[in-house]
């Protein structure tokens, strides 16, 4: 199925309860032919108005890492492992909850679909959701950062790496910030 159909189907999908409270499906961006592919977690809540992964303040801070990273995004395939906005409502705002396993596990024919599609040559987990989702339920990102995996039916490296969320929360910013830096051109020495 190409990346149109894949996304036109992900548009109806009710795979999972979570498109009942999300204003719509954020689908994967970048280009079909793209090298490098990075998997994020749910859209946030920029992206669930906005409908494009990655362009709220995570997306901000993994675009200025990428830069530092010598990593160009318009040449990247930006996805999340689940494709809507998971919330609660606290007063006015919208606070992410992380998505369940089962969450997860429904949205999975939509990267399974986009993997197959785009056929990446390296795939950057961003956070524990995505390489969960792509290394199973046991991978721990705090052990295994940084390492390089063959991603299971597919000829793509994997690798994860904090989430840029995690880094903006971080005690430490600047440290955490050089460390994600440092993972992401890593990562792209591997091509
Ligand atoms: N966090 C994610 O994991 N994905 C997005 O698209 C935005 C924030």
């Amino acid at each position: 199925m190409s990346l149109a159909k894949l996304r036109e189907e992900a548009c109806t999908c009710h795979n999972c309860d979570l498109y009942k409270d999300a204003t719509q499906t954020v689908f994967g961006e970048g280009p079909a032919s793209a090298r490098i592919m990075m998997v994020g977690e749910t859209p946030g809540d920029q992206e669930d108005r906005k409908g494009a992964p990655f362009v709220g303040p995570a997306g901000r801070l993994l675009d200025r890492a990428m830069g530092e990273a010598g990593i160009d995004r318009s040449a990247v395939y930006l996805t999340n492992a689940v494709k809507h906005f998971k919330f609660t409502e606290r007063g006015k705002r919208r606070i992410h909850k992380t998505p369940s396993r089962t969450e997860v596990v429904a949205c999975q024919p939509w990267l399974l679909g986009e993997l197959g599609e785009v056929k990446p040559e390296l795939v950057v987990c961003l956070g524990a959701v995505a390489a969960k989702a792509l290394l199973g339920p046991s991978f721990r990102v705090t052990q295994h950062r940084g390492e390089v995996f063959d991603l299971p039916d597919s000829a793509a490296k994997v690798t994860a790496t904090v989430h840029p969320s995690a880094v903006l929360r971080s005690d430490d910013r600047e440290k955490a910030y050089k460390g994600f830096v440092d993972d992401l051109a890593a990562a792209y020495a591997i091509l």
